[in-house]
């Protein structure tokens, strides 16, 4: 039976009832609109836990005043049932104030890895992140935590705060579930018209170039990208935000593709109005 929850102390009290029955619990947090992405961290929870607890929180700490916190999707009625569906025990729902209650004023913040790449477009955005996430860890209490790899930077940030804060945290980071087409899901993808949805598809294109030129031995970081940087630009709803070629751990730009790298190709890039990301990993 899917329990719902809005405050913490009651998501607390029934994570701690759990874990005295020597429950394993995972957490997949979410901003929810749900789709197969998601659900995809709830299946991966539910194989190695024995209690699903996601989070469903639009965090408005990580949206700048620019952003689009305002018309983020949103519909509690179908996230619930699709968690129903997938066996999930609990889902926390709280309001903002549950949250941020008046006076609020305490961050988390990574020094490093906050500031690169998403962080230059948008510079307060993994403070948000870090903040909620760190408030849900402790008002969930999980054991394992599911986090999806299309936001590669976002679940490297986590791995180092759950690290450096020594949280008793098992961190999972899962692969990026695709539409058939191969655009990457997201709840932002909805914002998408039919031509924006078809120009969309240059995100992946041009991160199969790059696979193509790495497989048949190309290094050079900067020719990839400009490669990259032409399919993009074969639509004109596009905008590119960045191409960047960052090894897979400290996120640092990598000049050249040595063997045994292990790196990301990152792109973010707006389609009309629509801003989305992808990348892709690679062991050379
Ligand atoms: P949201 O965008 O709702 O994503 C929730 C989780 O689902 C994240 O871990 C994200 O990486 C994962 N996810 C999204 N699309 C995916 C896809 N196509 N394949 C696999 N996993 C996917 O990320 C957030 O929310 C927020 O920043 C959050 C961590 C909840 C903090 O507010």
């Amino acid at each position: 039976m899917l329990q719902v929850f809005n405050s913490v102390k009651e998501i607390n009290n029934f994570a701690n009832l759990q874990k005295q029955q020597g429950k394993k619990i995972g957490f997949v947090p979410t901003m929810g609109y749900l789709h197969e992405g998601h659900i995809s961290l709830v299946k991966a929870s539910k194989e190695m836990c024995d209690i699903t607890v996601v989070s469903i929180f639009v965090n408005p700490t990580q949206f700048s005043p620019n952003e689009d916190l305002s018309k983020y999707p949103r519909d509690f009625k179908r996230d619930e049932k699709m968690l129903s569906e997938n066996g999930v025990d609990a889902i926390f729902y709280p309001a903002v104030d549950e949250i941020y209650p008046d006076g609020f004023e305490t961050y988390v913040n990574l020094d490093k890895i906050s500031l690169k790449h998403e962080g230059e477009f948008r510079p307060t955005h993994f403070k948000g992140v870090a903040t909620v996430v760190t408030i849900l860890f402790n008002a969930v209490n999980p054991d394992y935590a599911f986090f999806g790899r299309k936001d590669a930077q976002q679940a490297a940030l986590i791995e180092k705060m759950v690290s450096d804060l020594k949280f008793n945290i098992k961190v999972i980071i899962c692969p990026t579930v695709r539409e058939h087409d191969g655009l990457a899901m997201s709840s932002r993808n909805s914002y998408l018209n039919p031509q924006e949805r078809k120009d969309a598809l240059v995100l992946k294109s041009s991160l199969n170039i790059a696979e193509e030129l790495i497989k048949t031995g190309e290094t050079n970081t900067v020719f990839i990208i400009e490669s990259m940087k032409r399919v993009i630009d074969s639509v004109t709803t596009s905008k590119l935000d960045y191409i960047k070629i960052v090894d897979a751990v400290s996120f640092n730009e990598i000049p050249r593709i040595e063997k045994g790298n292990r790196f990301y190709i990152l792109i973010a890039c707006r389609i009309g109005k629509t801003r989305l990301i992808d990348n892709t990993l690679i062991r050379a």
